[in-house]
């Protein structure tokens, strides 16, 4: 359970100011949408979050419960409980599939110290847990034995982002545009998959396009929408819809690729 809080952050990449004042709050077992135009600093604001090194926090803070974590590194933030599914899942050559997973579960657990996860003695106990979640986001078994996301598909690459958040459990996860490139009937597979992890009191924030993965969930605590490097809006489920059908330029919303007048 955590409570991961961002005050008015500003970030840059090489030296461009673009994140200008971002701030959101998420508590235990919700779910949160973030939407706003292509370039508006979603996925930037996803990698500040999780300590990309090309990004500089130059003010604001990040808190996970309570606790400033910009100090921290990548890797120290990961074994935090802090996970990122990429809008573009790189591939890693060598790295067998399963044994990642297993060797991520277990770092993940040890440095928790949590009581309520699942222990796996064996990797056969392992594997069949896998398996389960396997069969959850689609993806065939046979997975297990090839190389980290090499040569896997788009739409394959993408569940298998959704995968390692439902095996690895992490407590605070984003998702960059999980169900870009997904066949009709696998953004309602990560859909399941989101709500199964925030039903287990996980934080999950969904960075997405579309109201149509949104419609799939369990439940949905808060919509935002962000533009030009910050929070502009916030609403309700419903809030989804009514951007699907209006666009953003209702709410004063010049096209993002342009820039801003001021
Ligand atoms: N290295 C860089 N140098 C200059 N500008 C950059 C750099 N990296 C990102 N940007 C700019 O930062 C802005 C935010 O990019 P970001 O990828 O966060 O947007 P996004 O909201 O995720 O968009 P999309 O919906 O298309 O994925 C964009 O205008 C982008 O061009
Ligand atoms: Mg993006």
């Amino acid at each position: 359970m955590a409570v991961l809080e961002i005050k008015d952050l500003h970030a840059q990449r090489e030296g461009k100011e673009i994140l200008k004042g971002v701030n959101l709050k998420t508590g235990p077992g919700e779910v949160h949408a973030i939407m706003g135009p292509n370039g508006s600093g979603k996925s930037t604001l996803a990698y500040t979050i999780l300590g990309h090194p090309k990004y500089e926090v130059t003010s604001g803070d990040i808190l996970l419960d309570g606790e400033s974590i910009l100090g921290m590194s990548a890797d120290e933030r990961s074994k935090k409980g802090l996970f990122l599914a990429f809008q573009y899942p790189t591939e890693v050559a060598g790295v067998g599939y399963s044994h990642f997973l297993r060797t991520a579960y277990n770092a993940l657990s040890k440095s928790l110290g949590d009581q309520n996860r699942e222990v796996f003695l064996t990797v056969r106990e392992f594997q069949n847990y896998l398996k389960k979640n396997l069969d959850q986001v689609g993806l065939r078994h046979d997975f297990l034995s090839r190389y980290l996301n090499e040569g896997f598909s788009g739409g394959e690459k993408k569940r298998s982002e959704v995968l390692q958040m439902a095996v690895l459990q992490p407590k605070i996860s984003i998702l960059d545009e999980p169900d870009s490139g997904l066949d009709i009937d696998a953004v309602q597979a990560v859909a399941k998959a989101i709500s199964q992890v925030s039903r287990k009191d996980a934080t999950v924030i969904v960075i997405t396009h579309y109201a149509r993965i949104l419609k799939f969930l369990d439940k949905l605590d808060y919509v935002h929408v962000m533009a030009q490097g910050k929070m502009i809006k916030e609403g309700p489920k419903g809030l989804a819809d009514e951007l699907e059908q209006k666009g953003y330029a209702w709410l004063g919303i010049q096209d993002a690729t342009e820039q801003p007048a001021s």
